[in-house]
């Protein structure tokens, strides 16, 4: 059932497991490794919506052995940030995650991912310092750590991460590269509501207001669009059209909207190479974010 002969195409597939133990799931995903098959793995923090299940489908296509990662990482939230709301449905999760097709969920608890005088953390440091990082003091090292710690669990070839968390692919991507951590990462598309509104587990949060609300983030990214389209180049202007959408609706209020380069993250003035125009806003108390890539 490896990826190369007769039954390639329709690999007999591995029953389905849960593991919690770290150690177990180190030992359990070395044996795969022995016997060939090439891993994929797709971090999440649970609470499962169509983005998240449009990485496990697409890691399914790309690998032998799908597994999923549930772990709601404490140490990539604030003091004063919704660690202890986040939205949480083991079962429920499962039950959405086993036919794209996963082999193997882990799902560790945070005593056991983090042993008591954990010191050792993973830093990016320019990409990971505007927008997100600049808002969110820790965060991106919490995410880094998290993620290396996955990878050095689950032994992946490759690895599934949404563009909806712009600034995260690109964290994660560098870190990679940097780092030498030889596991290949691919970056898939924004799953978005039919109104528009990019899915994320916070929207469970939204009152029916706010939920109209939430639509202003991706009003605003199409007003900038539109605005390019249009021949607009000026990275002010393109701030402006999408800032005004949002600005509008009662229950949001603009944590960050900027335009940066989107390789380096860096601020632009006039597009002349791809900018991902990016933003942060929360709806009530949900921090909410969206982003677009603007392409000359
Ligand atoms: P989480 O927010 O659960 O997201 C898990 C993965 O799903 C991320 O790669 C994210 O970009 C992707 N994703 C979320 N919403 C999406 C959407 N609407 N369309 C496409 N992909 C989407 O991101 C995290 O968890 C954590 O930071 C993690 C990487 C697991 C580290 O703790």
């Amino acid at each position: 059932m490896g990826a190369t002969g007769p039954d390639a195409a329709l690999p007999s597939r591995l029953p389905f497991e849960i593991i919690r133990d770290p150690r177990a799931m180190r030992a359990r995903v070395e044996d795969l490794r022995r016997d060939g098959l090439r891993i994929a793995v797709v971090p999440t923090m649970g609470y499962l919506h169509e983005g998240h299940l449009s990485l496990l489908r697409a890691a399914r296509a790309r690998a032998d052995v799908v597994i999923l990662t549930i772990f709601v990482n404490p140490t990539q939230f604030g003091p004063r940030e919704d660690l202890s709301r986040y939205p949480r449905d083991e079962d429920g999760d499962l039950a959405k995650a086993r036919p794209c097709g996963v082999d193997l969920a882990f799902c560790p608890d945070a005593a056991a991912m983090y042993a008591p005088g954990a010191q050792t953390f993973v830093e990016v440091r320019e990409l990971a310092r505007p927008l997100c990082g600049e808002k969110r003091p820790g965060h991106f090292a919490g995410v880094a750590t998290v993620v290396t710690k996955l990878f050095n669990l689950t032994q992946p070839h490759v690895a599934f991460f949404g563009e909806k968390d712009f600034q995260q692919l690109a964290v994660i991507r560098r870190m990679v590269r940097d780092l030498d951590q030889g596991v290949e990462i691919v970056g898939m598309p924004i799953v978005r509501e039919a109104d528009g509104l990019a899915m994320s587990s916070r929207n469970a949060y939204l009152s029916p207001d706010e939920r109209r609300d939430a639509l202003s983030l991706s009003a605003g990214l199409a007003a900038a669009e539109a605005a390019f389209r249009g021949g607009e180049r000026d990275g002010a202007a393109l701030v402006a059209a999408a800032r005004a959408p949002i600005a509008a609706a009662a229950s949001a209020r603009i944590d960050y909207v900027e335009l940066r380069d989107a390789d380096e993250l860096t601020p632009v003035e006039t597009v002349t190479r791809p900018a991902v125009m990016a933003l942060a806003v929360f709806v009530g108390t949900t921090r909410l974010i969206d982003n677009r890539v603007l392409r000359p």
